[in-house]
């Protein structure tokens, strides 16, 4: 069953009706100020920083699903509905939700009445536009009662859950005719408040929201709507609330458009007033007077549609599968803004209160990102860089609001140091822009500490080598890409995460044959770039660190037909044959078939063929087999999850590209393109009532074939599936990856694919990359051809910019 359809044309996935398997949302705003909205209008704002910043309260585990959100309700004559279906839930005559790029529009018709919200926020603005549009499509005179509701979060949103002692008294709003202000603590320690405005004269509003809502009601049926009148409130701690009401009266056909603005402002510190408890609201009415009439804001929403197709006209594919097409060409490549944006902060899975800014999840989130605005990953990269410990280690989370390190979970997790190196190379690589490598970054946020770029690179690959193990293995810490192979936790203790247990990493022998791998593929990068930077001194003896890397994991990381996993704290082989449960993990599979190591003695093969044999399953990958069936304190949070699910065992998507690129190094090009296949949302849209998430976007983990319901997906949206996914088809699976001196062309694909067209801008140049297989071969480029001159190494140069290449490659 479908519960919508891909418009390919305009970009959008159409939900054709409300009650989808799982709330199915979309973003809006694409620097500092964010919303998320579901297809029913749920969802919240913020600005920069989902914990400290939140605009509207938000409900999460809660029944029924999706409470709290931008709300209208209609009361036309007896009948009252909201135009998304929720809260009030009543059966609309139609129901429509456009899911597009950076907007989404809602549509919904009752008894005659057609309501249309366009939801968005204007680039480079502080404020959610919701343009709505109400039509009187039937033959009578209709008569109706509009509101609005919206409930404020008392900006930190973590805070504005639990300590209810304090909340329910601070609560302050300002009314000033069709703007409704929230400026709860603005009087002491903030200087920021939010405001819900609309652009046309109101016949009533409240602010508190048991007067508007009644004390024992529900969303679903505030007591104001049920009678028709507002309670016009002014709230006084308790909940704050935002609601306009509006009488309305329509002629057959006639339309009456509403741009409702919900806005954040600051104000300086010695400009915070009007007069005495008057907030100073200079900003806000200059916010809303950008956006209140209808051409301002169409005007505006073509400037995002015009950034969007600028965005995505840096990387577009010509290709027979249109399933392809639209992931390549807009979906995946949206996520990946996303995630750029949110690392894994907020979403319907990700409360937003919890963590920020991943070290090595941002790290990785850059692969699928720098080529759509390389500035920003640019800062992106100084900020992570500037959490990073003197010693090479790393906050392993900070906020985005202050770009501190998150003292709460601290650092110690080894993998994370060497995620820096890609990060950075494959910026350089995009951008041609090596200057950052002397741009000078603070360690721990200290400036005295400051340190060119290119020294944390350094530091970052002898972080590895300072820290190896009995067998020459890199020391595992805290955890490594996988936080819940927990080896020195040892925790007994059910009120303890073991994300930030005690870490018994002394006399530990816990060792990680991921981060070896991890450690040859970026040391490796971090020896070109050394060769580049003619550092050849510094090259030699990375050279030489990572030469013993691969010698330690050939004798003591291969178990035979796969690699090891690792060692445990006392010295036992994790990931082995020998073990009675987790026999085989696909970390290790992956990066040390990334790494080659082994290859020509066969390893990478025969570990690509225990994956295939072992963890794969029509949705997917499974991360390792057999799945735990019991609580191995050595091990830690993965033997806590049930058989199938998250690191247990659930096809974790993230890494499931790991073997994929490990396939295209040894040329299967069929093996590479079925794994691609299989968690690429736009393929499971046939089956999503058991897919249940979102089938534009991909989500962090599928459930295992040892799970209840294998093929389940949850937490959609903030995983670093959509950067990996989209690095994977579209440099090696397509074969297009941006090198330091122009593009490198290497395909491996599956053996009837005849042709395909790449368009890349790169470097201010364009090249239009044909792709043609006339042998029907997997991998192998016979022929490149630039401009009708045939090259002699498969690397198109960079060209001058502005100018417009035909690139042929003809592989056999
Ligand atoms: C989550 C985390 C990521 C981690 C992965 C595996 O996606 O965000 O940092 O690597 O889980 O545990
Ligand atoms: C939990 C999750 C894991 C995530 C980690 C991050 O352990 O299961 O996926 O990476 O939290 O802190």
């Amino acid at each position: 069953m479908k519960y919508g359809f891909f418009d390919d044309e305009r970009r959008e996935y159409v939900i054709t009706q409300p009650n989808t398997p799982f709330p199915w949302i979309n973003y809006l705003g694409n620097e500092d100020f964010f919303s998320l909205v579901s297809n029913t209008a749920g969802g919240y704002s913020f600005y920069k920083d989902a914990k400290f910043r939140r605009l509207n309260r938000y409900r999460y585990n809660n029944v029924p699903m999706d409470s709290g959100g931008r709300y209208f309700y209609i009361k036309d004559n007896d009948t009252i509905w909201s135009p998304g279906w929720k809260p009030v839930k009543t059966e609309l005559d139609k129901y429509e939700c456009r899911h597009g790029l950076s907007y989404t529009k809602i549509t919904g018709e009752k008894n005659g009445l057609e309501s249309e919200v366009t939801l968005f926020i204007p680039l480079g603005n502080w404020c959610e536009i919701q343009k709505m549009k109400l039509t009187n499509k039937s033959e009578e005179v209709k008569k109706f009662k509009l509101f609005s509701y919206n409930e404020w979060c008392l900006w930190n949103a973590e805070d504005d859950q639990n300590n209810l002692q304090r909340n329910l008294s601070t609560g302050e709003v300002e009314i000033d005719g069709s703007t409704l202000y929230h400026k709860t603590e603005y009087k002491e320690r903030r200087n920021h408040f939010a405001f819900y405005h609309v652009n046309a004269d109101i016949d009533g509003y409240d602010t508190d929201r048991e007067s508007f809502m009644g004390l024992y009601n529900e969303a679903s049926g505030p007591q104001a709507v049920l009678d028709g009148s507002p309670r016009n409130s002014e709230a006084h701690g308790w909940s704050p609330i935002a609601s306009h009401y509006f009488e309305i009266e329509l002629q057959p056909g006639e339309s009456k458009d509403l741009i409702f603005v919900l806005g954040y402002v600051e104000n300086a510190e010695d400009d915070k007033w009007e007069s005495k408890g008057v907030i100073n609201k200079t900003k806000a009415k200059a916010q809303i007077a950008k956006f209140d009439t209808v051409e301002k804001v169409d005007a505006a929403l073509e400037e995002l549609a015009a950034y969007w197709e600028n965005l995505l006209s840096i990387i577009t594919l010509d290709h027979e599968d249109d399933k392809l097409n639209r992931m390549v060409n807009i979906w995946n490549q949206y996520q990946c803004m996303v995630t750029f944006n949110m690392s894994r902060s907020a979403s319907f899975f990700e409360v937003g209160i919890g963590r920020g800014m991943g070290f090595r999840d941002s790290n990785q989130d850059l692969i699928g990102f720098v080529h759509q605005v390389p500035e920003r990953a640019r800062e992106r990269i100084i900020d992570i860089a500037s959490t990073q410990f003197p010693d090479g280690g790393c906050y392993h989370q900070y906020q985005p609001l202050t770009k501190r390190g998150n003292d709460a979970i601290g650092g110690g997790f080894n993998d994370d140091p060497m995620w820096l190196i890609l990060g950075t190379i494959s910026y350089i690589k995009e951008s041609g822009d090596f200057s950052i490598l002397d741009e000078l970054v603070p360690f721990d946020n200290d400036e005295s500490l400051a340190q060119p770029l290119f020294n944390h690179l350094t530091i970052s690959f002898n972080h590895v080598i300072n820290n190896l193990g009995p067998n020459g293995l890199p020391l595992i810490g805290r955890a490594d890409w996988n936080d819940c192979l927990n080896l020195n936790c040892f925790s007994t203790n059910p009120n303890e995460s073991f994300q930030t247990t005690e870490n018994n990493t002394e006399g530990s022998k816990a060792e990680s044959l991921m981060i070896a791998g991890l450690f040859v593929v970026y040391g490796n990068d971090y020896i070109d770039l050394c060769k580049q930077l003619g550092k050849t001194e510094e090259a030699g003896r990375a050279q030489k660190a990572v030469d013993e890397m691969k010698e330690a994991v050939k004798a003591k990381g291969w178990d035979g037909e796969w690699f090891l996993r690792a060692y445990d704290f006392h010295g036992n082989k994790v990931g082995s044959d020998e073990n009675e449960e987790g026999k085989i993990f696909i970390e290790s599979q992956g990066w040390c078939s990334m790494a080659e190591i082994g290859i020509e003695e066969g390893m990478v093969e025969k570990s690509l063929n225990s994956v295939k044999e072992r963890l794969n399953t029509p949705y997917g990958i499974v991360l390792n087999n057999p799945a735990f069936s019991k609580y191995m304190i050595e091990y830690g949070e993965i033997s806590t999850y049930p058989a199938g699910y998250k690191e247990n065992a659930g096809i974790f998507c993230h890494n499931n590209p790991w073997i994929i690129i490990g396939e295209t190094k040894i040329g299967r090009g069929k093996e590479a393109w079925n794994y691609f296949k299989q968690i690429c949302p736009s393929y499971l849209e046939e089956v999503q009532e058991l897919h249940k998430v979102e089938p534009y976007v991909y989500c962090q983990m599928i459930a295992g074939k040892d799970a209840y319901k294998p093929g389940e997906g949850k937490n959609s949206w903030l995983s670093g599936t959509a950067a990996w996914n989209f690095y994977a088809v579209v440099q090696y699976i397509l074969g297009i990856q941006p090198d330091y001196n122009g593009i490198k062309i290497d395909p491996c694909i599956p053996e009837e694919w005849k042709n395909y067209t790449v368009n890349r801008k790169f470097r201010g140049a364009n090249y239009q990359i044909e792709v043609e297989n006339p042998e029907g071969v997997s991998k192998g480029v016979k022929e490149l051809w630039l401009n009708d001159q045939k090259l002699d190494t498969n690397i198109v140069p960079v060209m001058d910019k502005g100018t417009c290449n035909k690139v042929k490659v003809v592989m056999g």
